[in-house]
């Protein structure tokens, strides 16, 4: 017996994510062109309200129509030339994007690659540096594909350390954790907006620190980009005639509208809730006698991942969860088979939370795994300390 339509099942993927209706709503509008001073308003007070969730009062934001990687690419390119090298750190698959990107467009990258569930650590990097040079550094702050937060700050000092920039993969941090951009030094952040800032796919912001964007208008020889040139998406925007291509206009109404949304929870809550609902989860999987596949001490704040058990199939697991009425993600790359992620982003709060543990503790059940309850118990007891 299915119980729910695919329809009216609950998002907990680490993007895309559930979606406040206030943002469907802003969305759901006739579209006014670009080239309007009604969508330059909600443009230029979308650039204001971002700067916050960054961690920055000066730094240039570009917002752009297209998918995260687009904002990776762009933060790639648009900072090197094209005899620099870089240094991508990698511990997961989206450190592996970052790196792939560079190699496209550096003369050389070199890989300082971490065991995934572990992070990448400074020292590493410190390491790298006694060998290689390089002026970009490339690190994914929220690893999604093993639920790692990278120590961003310390990383940006040895790099900083050592003359290179860096290209920080803010994806599915930015909004549900803390980037200090200013108070950590952070050149280039990244960001997509199916993640912590609860839009639909389709829109990439790419943040410069003022020494990023005087560095890139310093570039004699730039390596050639069109879609992803930034310093044509500056000049264009700031002559007034608003974003050189057609903007994903419904998309820039609900980015205003979800970071009105941001600014009334205020960030300080924003994050802290993330931070809540990731450790109440991560709580109920090891009640259920579940590992979590991330280092501890390097805990994700807005997606988890969670050992299947041997005795379980993720096919099975997978299947019986959809049928309750839930999406969670399996493993990546070759963590599949191996784990699943919870995503915490966005408008999850308790409800959600006791839901999907709920549903996952059913699941294991189901599947022979037992439990005793012990999972919801200990959600219950959790969110009831703080409500
Ligand atoms: C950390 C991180 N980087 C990059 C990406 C790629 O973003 P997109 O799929 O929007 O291009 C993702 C998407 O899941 C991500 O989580």
């Amino acid at each position: 017996m299915t119980l729910y339509s695919e329809d009216n099942t609950l998002l907990l993927l680490p993007g895309p994510v559930a979606i406040h209706p206030r943002v469907y709503a802003a969305m759901d509008v006739p579209i006014y062109g670009h080239r309007t001073d009604h969508f330059r308003k909600i443009y230029e007070e979308s650039v204001k309200m971002i700067r916050p969730v960054f961690g920055t009062d000066s730094a240039d934001a570009y917002l752009l129509t297209g998918s995260g990687s687009l904002g990776l690419e762009a933060g790639i390119v648009n900072f090197i030339s094209p005899d620099d090298s870089a240094i991508a750190m990698v511990a997961g698959k989206f450190g592996e994007r970052s790196a792939k990107i560079a190699k496209v467009y550096a003369k050389e990258v070199v890989e300082i690659k971490s065991p995934y569930g572990t992070p990448s650590l400074p020292e590493q990097l410190e390491k790298a540096f006694e060998e290689t040079s390089a002026s970009l550094v490339t690190v994914t702050h929220n690893e999604t594909s093993t639920a790692v937060l990278n120590p961003l700050e310390e990383i940006v000092k040895v790099a900083h350390k050592h003359g290179a920039l860096v290209m920080a993969d803010t994806i599915t941090s930015a909004g549900g954790d803390w980037v200090k951009m200013d108070e950590w030094g952070v050149d280039i952040a990244v960001s997509g907006s199916q993640k912590c800032f609860g839009l639909p796919p389709g829109l990439a912001f790419v943040l410069a620190s003022r020494k990023a964007v005087d560095h890139m208008l310093s570039i004699e020889q730039r390596i050639p980009s069109f879609y992803a040139d930034l310093v044509m998406f500056k000049n264009a925007v700031e002559k007034g005639s608003g974003t050189p291509f057609t903007p994903a206009i419904s998309l820039f109404y609900g980015l205003h509208e979800s970071l009105k949304i941001i600014q009334e929870e205020g960030l300080e809550n924003r994050i802290k809730r993330h931070h809540q609902m990731g450790e109440i989860i991560r709580e109920s999987m090891k009640a259920m006698g579940l590992e979590l596949f991330a280092k501890e001490g390097y805990y994700s704040n807005t997606v988890t991942a969670v050992k299947i058990p041997q005795s379980i199939s993720w096919e099975e697991l997978n299947k019986t969860i959809r049928k309750l009425g839930l999406i969670v993600a399996g493993g990546q790359g070759s963590m599949k088979g191996k784990i699943f992620r919870v995503g915490h982003m966005n408008i999850v709060g308790s409800r959600e939370v006791l839901l999907a543990i709920s549903v996952i503790e059913t699941a294991l059940n189901k599947l022979g795994h037992e439990t005793s309850g012990r999972g919801i118990q200990r959600a219950q007891e959790m969110i009831a300390e703080h409500i």
